[in-house]
């Protein structure tokens, strides 16, 4: 019958067009979900801005500086959150001039006691239960239960509840900074209660 080949041509057709429609269907969503910039993974980068503190700005005092990240929860994207919080401690050396990118490149590859030696950057958490150490004294002091320290992050009066001292971090000169007057800084965790100093995240 010459009916037989149209009939067939059209469920070919049929099937071709209900695959088409079903695979937009089921393949849109898909695409959307990888697009969407809250499904992608945060970018990382160990070394993190310290917002709110300037190389000019520090004196004897220690300033505060934000840690900041892009953080996923969930569903929820969030973009510009707060990770923590670093003290910044200057010291007696006072810091070299930077006058080109490549003196500040040559500078962050000293070893970071060397560098250590004209700054000391530490997490607030304190390293007994995890407070949030203020400057207090002469130096730091935990309120949760009264861990000093003085202010090169050692223990220090008696009795002290905090097993080790100040957990310092690992930092360097932001060298896209055009000015190269803010510092970036490697924030971590540490276990709590502990005597060495174990990183946790
Ligand atoms: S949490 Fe800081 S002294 Fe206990």
């Amino acid at each position: 019958m010459a009916l037989e080949p149209q009939r067939r041509s059209f469920l070919g057709f049929l099937t071709f067009g209900l695959g088409a429609i079903f695979s937009a269907i089921l393949g849109v969503p898909i695409v959307c979900y990888v697009i969407d910039p809250r499904h992608r993974r945060a970018p990382k980068s160990a070394m993190k801005l310290i917002d709110g503190v300037k190389l000019d700005d520090l004196r004897a005092t220690p300033v505060q500086g934000v840690i900041r990240d892009t953080r996923v929860d969930g569903w929820t994207l969030y973009p510009n959150d707060v990770l923590g919080r670093v003290w910044v401690v200057k010291r007696d050396q006072a810091l070299p001039a930077f006058p080109d990118k490549a003196a500040v490149v040559a500078f962050n590859a000293r070893p970071q006691a060397e560098k250590d030696a004209f700054l000391l950057v530490f997490t607030t958490i304190c390293p007994h239960l995890g407070c949030s150490v203020n400057l207090g004294g002469d130096g730091f002091l935990c309120p949760c239960h009264s861990a000093r320290f003085t202010l090169a992050g050692a223990q220090a009066g008696v009795g002290n509840p905090a097993r080790r001292g100040m957990d310092s971090l690992e930092w360097e000169i932001d060298e896209d900074d055009p000015e190269f007057n803010r510092l970036e800084v490697k924030y971590q965790r540490f276990e709590a209660l502990k005597i060495e100093k174990n990183a946790i995240g």
